[in-house]
């Protein structure tokens, strides 16, 4: 038996094939990764790193944990959710001797202690989505010897910001969701199409002629809303900012209080990032039949916790959709038990948007092996950001033209100087 094998736990290493399949696909459409951040690691900065990847585990993920592995990094993984991770990803992974704790719809108590034995492998390098990792560690009091924390989702910025105001980062972190070749593409457009994508799937469902309502109009919401109205469907935008509403109406959507719209939804979706977003005095104003789906970080969007404590009637009507049944209220359809719908019951970011949202974290990744950066959360440089946009353009075989001398002065007098 291979080390990976005998120290992971995973649900069953027979579906590797399967795994690996999907790996290869995801390869040969990840040209950044595969390409790009495979040049951008052969300075040999990642050599003999230990290197923690606590990210939605499928296979765009597998593939970013693949490449840091051939680098020469040492690497361990988790799923960043207990209803996320494919088994067949996490198979093939310790079949290439990579050491892997994760299975789908774990349950909380052995999701933690995934974490907890990926946390007493001290990595150095942490790549984290919604800080679930780090929080882990530094809440143990454990975080000495960390190099860095690059972190995926806006969530985990924020939790991480909070730390920082407590004195609590005592490493660098570079928020790779702040970096606009991430939160520009992969919120809007990646969460935007997979997350209809997975509604509609899962539920067979026409999007046409529905009205969803959509609550947070951030770079998720704003994208969901786009694809909502592509498919011919009405976006009911509910926010709390008033900004945000304004954009939302001036994009063209439908924007109410949470009163007005929630009786006419056929959907509700949450991207608020927050937790109980929609709860009990929701629930009661809602259509018979609705379909509740959440796209945010935490499982925590949609009360499903309320749900289940009221229904007298709760079962399975087909894969990823509970029927949840309440007397006096009526009955709802909760997807993917309420967990992020685009992962945890569709395929996850398309291969595209993976591919530069992991050419962020990864070039990230690299930075922080260097180790010039200080402690605190920052974001990686404006001329990375455009490094990686420019590579995404090459690798399309679009170039860009260059600004004339006397046009550049012009621009460094209005915009400052240009890096
Ligand atoms: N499903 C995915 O694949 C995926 C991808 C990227 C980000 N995310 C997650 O999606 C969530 C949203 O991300 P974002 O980048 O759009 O964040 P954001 O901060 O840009 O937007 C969140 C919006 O929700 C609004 N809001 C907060 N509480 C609300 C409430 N109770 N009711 C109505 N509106 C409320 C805020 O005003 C804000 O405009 C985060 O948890 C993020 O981590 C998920």
């Amino acid at each position: 038996m291979i080390d990976s094998e005998k120290n992971s736990r995973i649900a069953d290493l027979g579906l590797a094939p399967l795994g690996e399949q999907a790996i290869s696909w995801a390869r040969a459409h990840s040209p950044l990764v595969d390409g790009y951040l495979r040049d951008k690691f052969s300075d040999g900065s990642l050599k003999n790193r230990r290197v923690a990847v606590v990210v939605h585990l499928e296979a765009k993920t597998a593939l970013l944990a693949v490449t840091l592995a051939d680098a020469g990094a040492d690497v361990i993984v988790a799923g960043s959710n207990p209803h996320s991770t494919r088994d067949e990803i996490a198979a093939a992974l310790v079949a290439r001797g990579i050491e892997v704790h994760s299975s789908r719809n774990s349950s909380y108590s052995i999701w933690e202690s995934d974490l907890d034995a990926v946390a007493s492998r001290k990595p150095e390098l942490i790549i984290d989505d919604g800080a679930e990792l780090t929080m882990r560690i530094v809440n143990a009091g454990s975080d000495h010897g960390i190099l860095g924390v690059t972190e995926q989702t806006t969530t985990g910025v924020a939790r991480l910001r909070q730390l920082e105001a407590l004195g609590r980062v005592s490493f660098p972190v570079l928020a790779a969701n702040d970096a606009k070749c991430k939160h520009l593409f992969d919120n809007r457009y990646g969460t935007g199409q997979s997350t209809i994508q997975a509604i509609l799937n899962l539920t067979n469902m026409l999007m046409a002629g529905k009205n969803v309502a959509i609550f947070g109009y951030g770079w998720v919401g704003r994208g969901i809303a786009t694809h909502v109205r592509a498919l011919g469907g009405t976006a009911w935008i509910v926010e709390i900012d008033p900004v945000k509403a304004l954009e939302a109406l001036m994009d063209g959507h439908q924007v109410a209080a949470a009163a007005d719209a929630i009786p006419k939804a056929d959907f509700v979706l949450t991207a608020t990032g927050g937790i109980k977003a929609v709860g009990a005095k929701h629930f009661e104003i809602m259509k018979q039949g609705v379909i509740l789906a959440n796209a945010g970080h935490h499982d925590l969007e949609i009360d499903v916790d309320w749900l289940k404590n009221k229904s007298e009637m709760i079962r399975e009507v087909r894969e990823g959709i509970d029927r949840y049944e309440i007397e006096g209220i009526g009955h709802f359809y909760v997807l993917a038990n309420g967990a992020l719908v685009n992962i945890a019951g569709g395929l996850g970011h398309p291969i595209e948007i993976m591919d530069l949202s992991f050419a962020v974290q990864g070039v990230g990744c690299h930075e922080l092996a260097k180790g010039n950066l200080m402690p605190g959360v920052t974001v990686i440089t404006s001329s990375l950001d455009n490094e990686i946009a420019a590579a995404a353009l090459a690798v399309q075989g679009v170039l860009l033209d260059e600004v004339s001398a006397e046009q550049t002065e012009n621009i460094e007098v209005m915009f400052g100087k240009i890096d």
